[in-house]
Formats: structure tokens, sequence, C-alpha cells
């Protein structure tokens, strides 16, 4: 029997409760990540990987300010410990610049660039090989310290579409 299929699409408030239930554990309770990503949700800015049925992976994003400035940033991606490297995060990564660029047409904007922030520390290696990957480049290093991240530096990363 072959591996079962990822299936890659929105997140819909019906399909939600997987999601508050493995982000709960990540933020301060579950009260919070409904608050936090409550707008995500009912504007269709998350993605989901689904495997047999079970949520293994997501990806949320949001359109910086005025769509004119055809800037959307990637807030978090996530694929599951046991899942990872098997193409899922890539996925993810291009189902959401389809989404994003849907998005900016319906106001006459053009999506232009793609940005995000990620860790500079080995923990997110996989994570910085993948958007390199994908053509992201690092724009600028944000000191540790400087915003939330008291352990190390970040990378600011984008990603510049034609
Ligand atoms: C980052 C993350 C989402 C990647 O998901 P994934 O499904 O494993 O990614 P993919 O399988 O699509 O990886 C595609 C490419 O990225 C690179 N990559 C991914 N993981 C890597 C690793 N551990 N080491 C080196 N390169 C890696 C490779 O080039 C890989 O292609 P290849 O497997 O053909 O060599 C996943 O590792 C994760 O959830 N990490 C913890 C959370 C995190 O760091 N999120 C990002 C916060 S900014």
């Amino acid at each position: 029997m072959g591996a079962a299929k990822v299936k890659i699409g929105l997140l819909t408030p019906e399909s939600q409760e997987e999601f508050f239930r493995i982000y709960e554990k990540v933020f301060s309770s579950r009260r919070e990540v409904e608050t936090f990503y409550g707008r995500f949700i009912t504007n269709g800015w998350i993605s989901g990987a689904w495997k047999d049925g079970e949520l293994i992976g997501i990806l949320a994003w949001a359109p910086r300010e005025a769509a004119n400035n055809g800037l959307a940033e990637i807030v978090d991606l996530w694929v599951k410990a046991e899942e990872r490297r098997k193409g899922t995060g890539g996925k993810l990564i291009e189902d959401a610049i389809v989404r994003m660029r849907r998005y900016y047409k319906r106001f006459g904007a053009v999506l232009s660039k793609v940005m995000l922030f990620t860790g500079a520390s080995g923990n997110f290696l996989a994570a910085r090989k993948l958007y390199e990957k994908k053509g992201f480049r690092v724009v600028a290093t944000i000191p540790k310290d400087a915003l939330d991240n008291p352990y190390g530096n970040d990378f600011l990363c984008a990603l510049q579409l034609s």
C-alpha cells in the first residue's frame, strides 16, 4: 500500500477545532489562540495539511496593511514532527501564495512580496532552508532582544514575486 496522500486546503471554521487543540499548547490558553487566530480563520488566511483526516500542517498568513502595498506576511508555519521532510511545508507555502494572489486581486491590487520572520539559530535551520529553497532572501537581521527573541537574532526574509 502506498503512503497516504496529504491534502492541502483552507482551514474553515468547521475544521478549526483540531487546530485550536494543537495551538493552545503554544499560546497561554485556548481563549488566547481563538482570539489571535479568529480573524485569520474568518478571512481564509490559514491553510492546513491533512493526512488520513489528521491535521499535520498549518500555514497562517495575513496581508500587511493596504492591499495596494502588495505585501503579505507568513505569520506561522508548522508541520508535525513525524511528517517533516516530505514536501508538506513547501506545498503549504505554494498554496498560500495562490490564496494571497487571489486576495490582492479582489482589491484590484497585485501581490508583489511575501515577508516573514524566522530565528537565526540552529533550531530554525529547517525553516530557513525551506524558505531559501522557495526563493526567500534575508533582507535584515533583527538583533537578539530588539523585539521578542531574548535567545538570539532573527532574520527578516522576503520573497520578491514578479
Ligand atoms: C520548517 C518546517 C515547516 C518544514 O516543513 P517540511 O514539511 O519538513 O518541509 P519540506 O518537506 O517541504 O521541505 C522542503 C525543503 O526544505 C529544506 N528542509 C526542510 N527541512 C530541512 C532540514 N531539517 N534540514 C535541511 N533542509 C531542510 C530542504 O531543502 C527540503 O527539501 P528536500 O527534502 O527535497 O531536501 C518544519 O520543519 C517545522 O514545522 N519546523 C518547526 C516549526 C518551525 O520552525 N516553523 C517555522 C517558524 S519560522
